[in-house]
């Protein structure tokens, strides 16, 4: 979601501000921001764009900006349109209080009228306008200016007392040149320690090989952030002792090389990756359950697992559930985080909740993630980043070894939360002694094979695509995706890509629900893509959902399996990806399918990368 970043020491901000935001781009990019203290009179300055961040830099205003202490922001709306008055920094009326930030202040309607009525006026539609006004009214009703820090703590602690919501902010007071303010309540911040200077970010990526120490701020603190120092508070104000930790981040691996779009370079990542993660987990093989907070008894015991998560990780989710099901035997669940939280909670003895996120950072996977752990029920991480707050929060965690991705459509993430659960799914069944060391050793080659033939189906079909059927493709202003048992969710995460990428109306539904109304919507503008499945019965039926779909003279475009030739000969359009582990034919098919929505998305001009509207990171509910 949106990007804050902050510098305060001894060289100007500017630069480092504008690199951070540029490296952080992808969580929110519908405006940007920068404002600092001029080193002239201590005022503070600031420019604004609405768009991306070549739009600021490209200001003429911008090249007379900087000082040694500075704020930025790329946003992505929450209230108020995309436009220059509602991008951040906001200011107090008379610009003595600069604030970026990210999240929610829910409060923020009564608090604007409130001010409003002592005189304060508004310029923007945003929450965060009024932290600004708030902060500057508590620093103006604030006398003892004797012991200045102590009075700025508790300005700070009365801000944070009137605010509600899920939020986390920097601050620049005109006053405290030296200080760079930072208050986190629910999403993150962190420092990272430099010589005589300090980096602040919502994302460690931001400094990533500017410096290899970090300090992430624990939830309902703040801090005072000085080039040398860091003085940290919890929210009634009591002093907190800074723990720093390793950073080992590097921003080398994060540029497109050879590829038009990061998306292409991360769908090329993928056999690579798949291969990496198998081997980082096996390299684990009996300290796992360490790793996950888990003992083996209890792993023995285990009979439900439970799966949360958002988006492309809700997909990956629900295709692990048919491989703990089939594998272990075992009960599961899959739910959207962003509903969890909502639901009656039945703590329950001899299940695991198992909270999957790319980032680590999804809002609504972090909340239901805290309403398990409020249960003091065992909850373990699946994510792509060590560094997130997801990884502090659960009971423990396991790390897909994807590296970083960058584009907004996720691809190599999704690739390998399935190769890690798909292992882990065997590894609990051997701790069981339900498989085999012998099986778990043909899981990892199977996983390993089907990355293998993930690539070599892009490689087959992809002259064909750009070529022609990209083309063909994007004139459609709508299509349906139908899938079966497993291939149910590959399709709804297909069905998500073209939307996501190509702005696609995409509609998808187990292939079994088509005679309960979808059919209704069968007509030859419509393509109708069908995922199969390599199970003979479920092919089977999907047979028919093909020939039902083509006797209303519907248009198919099929994705299937070596010998299911019954299915190419009635499709329009077909690609056929040899068979593979059973439980392993989509993430074979994963390469073909991203490929074409990405052709598509391509032929149609759109920003693939960063899509209109989206953010990578979804801090907010
Ligand atoms: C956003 C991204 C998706 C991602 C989802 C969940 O919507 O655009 O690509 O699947 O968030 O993100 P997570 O980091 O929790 O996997």
């Amino acid at each position: 979601m949106c990007s804050v970043v902050g510098y305060i020491g001894k060289n100007k901000s500017k630069a480092f501000v504008l690199e951070g935001l540029s490296r952080l781009e992808y969580r929110g990019y519908d405006s940007v921001g920068f404002a600092c203290l001029s080193q002239e009179n201590n005022t503070i300055v600031s420019a604004k764009a609405v768009g991306g961040l070549d739009n600021l830099t490209h200001m003429f205003t911008m090249a007379h900006i900087d000082g040694f202490l500075g704020i930025g922001h790329s946003r992505w709306a929450t209230h108020g349109q995309p436009s220059e008055s509602n991008a951040h920094p906001h200011f107090d009326c008379q610009k003595t209080v600069a604030i970026v930030h990210n999240g929610i202040i829910e409060n923020y309607l009564s608090l604007k009228k409130d001010l409003e009525l002592l005189g304060h006026v508004f310029y923007s539609d945003t929450d965060t306008e009024v932290i600004a006004h708030v902060f500057e009214a508590l620093l103006v009703a604030t006398s003892d200016m004797e012991n200045k820090h102590k009075t700025l703590a508790q300005v700070v602690v009365s801000l944070v007392s009137r605010l509600t919501g899920a939020y986390a902010f920097m601050a620049l007071v005109q006053g405290y040149p030296d200080t760079l303010i930072l208050v986190r309540q629910r999403p993150p911040l962190c420092v990272g320690i430099g010589d005589n200077e300090m980096f602040v970010a919502s994302d460690a990526f931001a400094f990533a090989g500017k410096t290899d120490k970090v300090f992430f701020l624990p939830e309902e603190s703040f801090a005072f952030v000085k080039k040398n120092e860091i003085q940290l508070y919890d929210f009634a104000g009591n002093a907190l002792p800074v723990h720093m930790q390793a950073l080992d981040l590097s921003w080398q691996d994060s540029q497109k090389n050879e590829h038009e779009h990061f998306m292409l370079k991360e769908i090329y990542e993928q056999k690579a990756v798949i291969h990496k993660t198998i081997d980082s987990l096996q390299a684990l093989h009996d300290t796992i359950w360490d790793y996950m907070g888990i003992t083996a008894q209890q792993i023995r015991t285990l009979d439900h697992i439970s799966f949360i998560g958002c988006g492309t990780s809700w997909h990956a989710a629900r295709l692990a559930q048919f491989f703990f099901e089939q594998v272990c035997k075992m009960n599961s669940s899959v739910h959207l985080a962003s509903e969890f939280r909502y639901m009656t909670f039945f703590p329950t003895q001899h299940k695991i909740h198992l909270a999957i996120s790319q980032s680590g950072e999804t809002a609504d996977t972090l909340e239901a993630l805290r309403v398990i752990n409020a249960h003091t029920m065992p909850t373990v991480a699946l994510t792509n980043v060590a560094s997130s707050t997801i990884v502090r929060e659960a009971g423990g965690f396991l790390l897909t070894q994807a590296g970083r991705e960058i584009a907004v459509a996720s691809t190599k993430a999704f690739s390998t939360q399935l190769a890690a659960l798909y292992w882990l799914a065997h590894r609990i069944a051997l701790e069981k002694g339900l498989i085999a060391q012998a099986d778990m050793v043909q899981a990892c080659a199977d996983v390993i094979y089907a990355a293998q033939v993930l690539e070599a189906s892009i490689e087959k079909y992809k002259h064909e695509i750009s070529a022609y059927h990209a083309r063909k493709y994007a004139t459609y202003s709508k299509a349906i995706f139908l899938g079966r048992n497993s291939s149910y969710p590959f399709a709804m995460e297909a069905a998500l890509k073209l939307k996501e990428i190509a702005y696609i109306f995409a509609q998808c539904y187990p292939a079994g629900e088509l005679k309960h109304g979808p059919l209704a919507l069968i007509d030859e503008h419509t393509p109708v893509f069908i995922f199969s499945h390599q199970d003979s019965l479920i092919y089977h039926k999907l047979l028919s959902n093909a020939q039902e779909v083509k006797a209303r003279n519907g248009h198919v475009v099929a994705f299937v399996f070596e010998g299911q030739d019954e299915m190419c000969a009635l499709a329009d359009l077909y690609f056929v990806v040899p068979n593979v582990a059973p439980l392993l034919g989509q993430l074979a098919m994963t390469g073909l399918m991203q490929f074409f929505m990405y052709a598509i998305a391509k032929e149609l001009g759109c920003p693939i990368d960063k899509p209109r509207n989206l953010a990578k990171s979804v801090t907010v509910e």
